[in-house]
């Protein structure tokens, strides 16, 4: 990995191979970075650190930059464990290190760590600023973009947003990566409730002359920042990203997954260019969320259970709801061989979430696909084609 951002500033965090999920949860198939940064000026000043399972790594990449030099700052922009779990070796390494955060990131401190914050704590509040030389940090808090304590710096002599989890991507920190897939199921599913602080903090970026941005996770980025800037723009006002259809489907034996694959052939077979089919079950829902919060119209499609709705469907819907999924025309089909009951209860789920249209017809099938059910399911892909 290409550790120079600049000549005083290096990137000195690790990549969580072993990881399997994040926040215990979210699959991360290429694992995860987290990132920390070193500004060599005068002062010197460390942005965030790592994983308290990935100390020993960094720790050696950071004895190796600063080469015998002493750390002046610790800059903590967010106080999640995969960024704060090193505070404690990093005050054994470097005990005259002082602490810079803002007032909810001192109030918070102590219930993740026993350490001693009396005398080494630097209080930051909006605006502030830090000279380390050449290089001054400017602070700005970016409250719920993920937590309470959340604050990102620029740096005004190179143009740097350090942006804390905004703009970060599961997977490598590799820039030849494409960005968009890992980087909206990263957003979606952990900042995605949060819309209006990023909608915030894009107002604060935008007086401000950005031409690198250093996040947490994933890759600095460099070029066409008013891409990335843009695709947050779309995200946190809860915009489809594009013109598509999610169908996410929750089948028992099969027969659902049947219909909602026909479903996906009447689509492609009228002219819908984005036909995304998922399947729920045994799957964690990271992807199928992400999905449906880029295309502009979604088909649920699940067996009953218990008088409900299987239990992934429920949960897909759930975080959907959670996750602050809004604005768009959503079809149903259901499947019950006796008493069907998902259509009811995938309704009530999405009757929760705010503007959303549910189209007519809702689609019962019974066990398999009979001539009616698949007319129905031909009139329920005209009308989501409308
Ligand atoms: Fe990467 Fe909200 O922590």
């Amino acid at each position: 990995m290409d550790r120079t951002i600049s000549e005083a500033i290096r990137s000195i965090g690790v990549q969580d191979e072993q990881i399997r999920l994040f926040e215990n949860q979210y699959r991360v198939p290429r694992g995860i970075s987290y990132n920390s940064y070193l500004i060599l000026d005068e002062k010197t000043a460390l942005l965030d650190m790592v994983d308290a399972s990935c100390c020993g790594e960094w720790e050696e990449n950071l004895k190796a930059a600063l080469a015998g030099r002493r750390l002046d700052y610790l800059v903590i922009s967010h106080l999640e464990p995969d960024h704060s779990g090193s505070i404690k070796r990093l005050l054994e390494l470097c005990p005259e290190v002082k602490l810079v955060g803002n007032a909810k990131t001192f109030s918070m401190l102590p219930q993740f760590l026993d350490v001693e914050t009396e005398g080494r704590s630097v209080v930051v509040k909006e605006g502030d600023s830090l000279s380390l030389g050449t290089h001054r940090l400017t602070f700005y808090l970016a409250l719920m973009v993920h937590w309470p304590e959340v604050m990102v710096s620029y740096e005004s002599s190179e143009k740097i947003l350090f942006s804390a989890d905004a703009f970060g991507r599961f997977g490598t920190p590799d820039a030849d990566e494409p960005w968009e897939d890992e980087a909206r199921r990263y957003y979606v599913n952990i900042v995605g409730k949060y819309g209006a602080p990023v909608q915030t903090l894009l107002k604060k970026a935008a007086g401000l002359d950005i031409q690198t941005i250093c996040p947490l996770h994933g890759p600095v980025l460099r070029h066409n920042l008013g891409h990335y800037l843009g695709l947050y723009d779309t995200w946190s006002s809860y915009r489809p990203e594009e013109r598509g259809v999610l169908i996410a489907c929750a089948s028992i034996h099969g027969n659902t997954w049947k219909a909602a694959q026909e479903l996906a052939e009447m689509l492609r077979g009228r002219g819908e260019e984005n036909v995304a089919l998922y399947s729920l079950a045994g799957e964690e829902p990271s992807q199928a969320v992400a999905e449906a919060f880029r295309y502009d119209r979604m088909i649920v499609a699940a067996s009953s259970y218990d008088g409900g709705v299987f239990p992934c469907m429920q949960e897909f819907l759930q975080h959907l709801q959670s996750k602050m999924y809004q604005n768009r025309r959503v079809g149903i089909v259901e499947n019950g061989s006796w008493g069907p009951t998902a259509a009811r209860a995938m309704r009530q789920l999405l009757e929760g979430m705010k503007d959303i249209t549910i189209l007519e017809p809702v689609v019962t099938i019974k066990s398999t696909l009979s001539p009616e059910s698949r007319q129905s399911l031909e009139r329920l892909a005209e009308a989501i084609l409308q």
